[in-house]
């Protein structure tokens, strides 16, 4: 009899210990759809720090802020302590700031990507593109499933680029994005390839060049290249284009005519048989890290639900090289998302 027991107790205590197990997996599955679905609060919780500035006055600060000090260097008329202190549980569990033992707030290493007045800040980035007019296509992304137009026409009845045309201060802050990723981009670039990238080029045209943040640069850099930034009128005609800047600019539309130059410079897309051609964009399926494949897989979704185009895998881009004409082409991954493409006739 007590044999018996013996032999039992083992089993029935594992059929209990697994059956414990199966139900917090099912839990876990829960939290995590939850997760998911409130991901919108990971957005608008960022925005909101950069909007208050959290991390310019933790920076200003010179240490770990307390929380009624943050109070009162935020730039609002009135502050309840009771949301911001809820606000900063959330900023710190994202690891946007940190909880010191005394109760206050430090930075992290990615609070300087949040700071406004700095140059390799992502706030731009953040400010840009989270907004009303970004944030409502996604409504339509389940019926992206059937083709045809974008989800954003779908929203707003008409493409990116139109839209931005006539809506000048949306252009003007998605300018300011794109310009905010060049800010990071650039000194990488220049860094790890700017000397063999811009050798032998007398002049170089920036296609779809935004307000030239690339173009400047460059042509400070390397004053022997003749620097052009090509975009659409309302791109060009809203943006400092004087003379003084070091470049020319030209307004246009790349699918009619793209200036002639000895190289050309892109973002995305890809013009038929022309010179040396330089391409930062992605590079799908070439790493390991859970994280950047998420953060790829997520730009391809943008570019579904925003424009018609997509990320594509190194087979992919060898190919759309390839049919545009191309001999060779080499592609280097120098930044988290993006790599450069480089494409010769
Ligand atoms: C992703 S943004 C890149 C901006 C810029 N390269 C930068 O890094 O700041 C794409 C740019 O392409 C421009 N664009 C879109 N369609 C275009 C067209 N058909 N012809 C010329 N430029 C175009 C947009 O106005 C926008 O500035």
């Amino acid at each position: 009899m007590e044999y018996k027991q013996e032999l039992q107790n083992p089993l029935m205590d594992q059929a209990m210990e697994k059956a414990k197990e199966e139900k917090m997996e099912e839990l876990r599955a829960q939290v995590r759809i939850r997760n998911y679905m409130n991901g919108y609060a990971d957005s608008m919780a960022l925005k909101c720090a950069v909007e208050n500035g959290i991390a310019d006055i933790i920076q200003k600060h010179a240490k770990p802020i307390a929380l009624s000090e943050l109070a009162k260097a935020l730039p609002l008329p009135t502050v309840s302590t009771e949301h911001l202190e809820r606000l900063m549980k959330y900023w710190v569990q994202l690891g946007l700031f940190t909880h010191e033992k005394d109760g206050s707030h430090g930075l992290t290493r990615c609070s300087k990507y949040l700071l406004r007045e700095e140059n390799t800040t992502m706030a731009a980035i953040i400010l840009g593109l989270v907004t009303e007019w970004t944030i409502g296509p996604w409504h339509c992304l389940a019926r992206s499933l059937e083709g045809g137009p974008t989800a954003f026409r779908r929203y707003h009845g008409r493409d990116m680029w139109d839209y931005v045309a006539g809506h000048p201060e949306a252009s003007r802050l998605f300018n300011e994005s794109m310009a905010g990723d060049t800010r990071l981009l650039l000194p990488v670039l220049m860094q790890e390839c700017g000397s063999w990238l811009f050798e032998g080029i007398s002049s170089l045209v920036d296609v779809g060049g935004g307000n030239g943040t690339a173009m400047v640069e460059i042509a400070k850099k390397f004053p022997g290249i003749k620097c052009t930034v090509f975009d659409l009128p309302h791109v060009i005609r809203n943006t400092n284009s004087s003379e003084s800047t070091g470049v020319e600019w030209v307004e246009g539309d790349m699918f009619e005519s793209i200036p002639p130059a000895d190289a050309v410079l892109l973002r995305e897309a890809i013009p038929k048989e022309r010179g040396k051609v330089i391409i930062i964009d992605i590079v799908m399926d070439i790493e390991q890290d859970p994280e950047l494949i998420r953060a790829k897989l997520m730009t391809d979704i943008d570019m579904m639900v925003y424009l018609t185009g997509k990320e594509r895998t190194k087979k992919e881009w060898e190919k759309l090289v390839q049919a545009a004409g191309y001999t060779k082409y080499q592609t280097t991954p120098i930044f988290p998302l993006q790599s450069v493409i480089v494409a010769y006739p």
